[in-house]
Order: structure tokens, then sequence, then C-alpha cells
């Protein structure tokens, strides 16, 4: 397995959990192929005041792809099973109701689409609150499919002293779902 990640940053609330993967990723030396959506984008801008050029700019070993670009290599079967994994941080509804339903409107729904039929692993960090039966039914079809859900919810039984203690919690069982070694937070002990 080379060591290549696809992450697919979406609208959802919570870009710092992306943005977290791309540095910890990015540490590690894995290869990264980036896609922002239009509504990620401007999410990124809202709350972390960071624009996709900045992204480029401050970790220049990701490749950044459209997501306009259908045909990029990672849409495709093929290319897709070479890497370790697909991550959606933050997944919004929509992008998530896409991925259940098999609509593809941008690269994001078909690189996960893709990943789904080539059991490629594949990780949602959804973000929403309340979540309607629609949400919980799309959750419910994609984890049947062999995608994990996971929600954006830290825990805090080691004792968070910070949000980057808390956005480490999740991007660290983000990392567990794909088995990438790391130190994030401390693992219960009994
Ligand atoms: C500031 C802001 C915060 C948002 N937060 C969420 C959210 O937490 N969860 C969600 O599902 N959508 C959220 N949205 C709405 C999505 O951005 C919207 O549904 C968009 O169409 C998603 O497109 P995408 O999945 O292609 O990125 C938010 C939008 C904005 C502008």
């Amino acid at each position: 397995m080379d060591k290549k990640v696809v992450l697919c940053i979406t609208g959802a609330s919570g870009s710092i959990y992306g943005y977290r993967l791309l540095e910890v990723l990015h540490q590690m030396d894995f290869e990264i192929d980036l896609v922002v959506s239009t509504a990620g984008a401007m999410v990124l801008k809202e709350e972390l005041d960071l624009s996709v050029k900045d992204l480029q700019d401050r970790f220049q070993k990701i490749r950044l792809v459209s997501e306009k670009a259908i045909g990029d290599r990672i849409a495709s079967g093929s290319r897709l099973v070479k890497y370790a994994g697909v991550l959606v941080a933050p997944c919004s509804m929509s992008t998530l109701g896409c991925v259940a339903n098999g609509i593809n409107q941008n690269l994001i729904h078909r690189v996960c689409e893709t990943a789904l039929k080539e059991r490629v692993p594949m990780v949602l960090i959804i973000r929403e609150t309340p979540y309607s039966v629609v949400h919980i039914e799309n959750m419910l079809k994609v984890s049947k499919a062999g995608g994990v859900i996971l929600p954006a919810s830290p825990a805090f039984y080691h004792k968070p002293q910070t949000v980057q203690e808390m956005v480490d919690f999740v991007v660290g069982k983000a990392l567990d779902s794909l088995r990438i070694e790391h130190n994030l937070y401390r693992r219960w002990k009994s």
C-alpha cells in the first residue's frame, strides 16, 4: 500500500478537522490529494480565515484537485486502490446524502463512490446537529455499504484542556479507522 490518502473538505462546520488532518498527514510524509468543495472553501475562510491557496502554500506536498475535475485519477478504481483511504473532514449532510444515494455532483462524491465499490477505507467526519431522519438513514446506508461514519464528537474521559486536544481526539479516531499509527490522544487504560 502506498503512503497516499485522499482528503476532502466540504462545507460543514469544522474545517479545523480537515486542516489538522492535513497537518498531521503532511508531517507523516503522506502524499495527500486534496479536494475542497465550493462550500468547504467558504467555511474554511469563515472559520479559519484561510483560503485554499493558503493551504497549498503551507503544505507544498499536497496535490490540489478541483471538485470539478470529475475525470481525475482518484475517480478511478484502479488508481484509488493504491491509496490508504479517503477522508472527508468535515463532511456536510449534503455530501453524506450524495454518497449514500450514489449521486455524483462533484469529484468528492465520485471518489467516495469509488472507495465504496472498491472497498477502499472511507471515513466521513460528519457534522450537524440535531440530525433529521433523512441524515440518519443516509448514515445507515453509507455504513452498510462499508464506509465509516465518524461524528465530530470528541470524548472527555481524557480530560482535554484545549480545543486542539478535542480536535486531535476526533482526528486520531479517523486515523485509527485507516489503521494509521499516531499519538494524537491518550488511549483508555483500565
Ligand atoms: C458557515 C456555514 C456553516 C455550515 N455548517 C454546516 C454543518 O455543520 N453541517 C452541514 O451539513 N452543513 C453546513 N452548512 C451548509 C453546507 O455548507 C451546504 O449544505 C453546502 O451545500 C454543502 O455543500 P458541500 O457538501 O458540497 O460542501 C454550513 C454552511 C455555512 C455557510
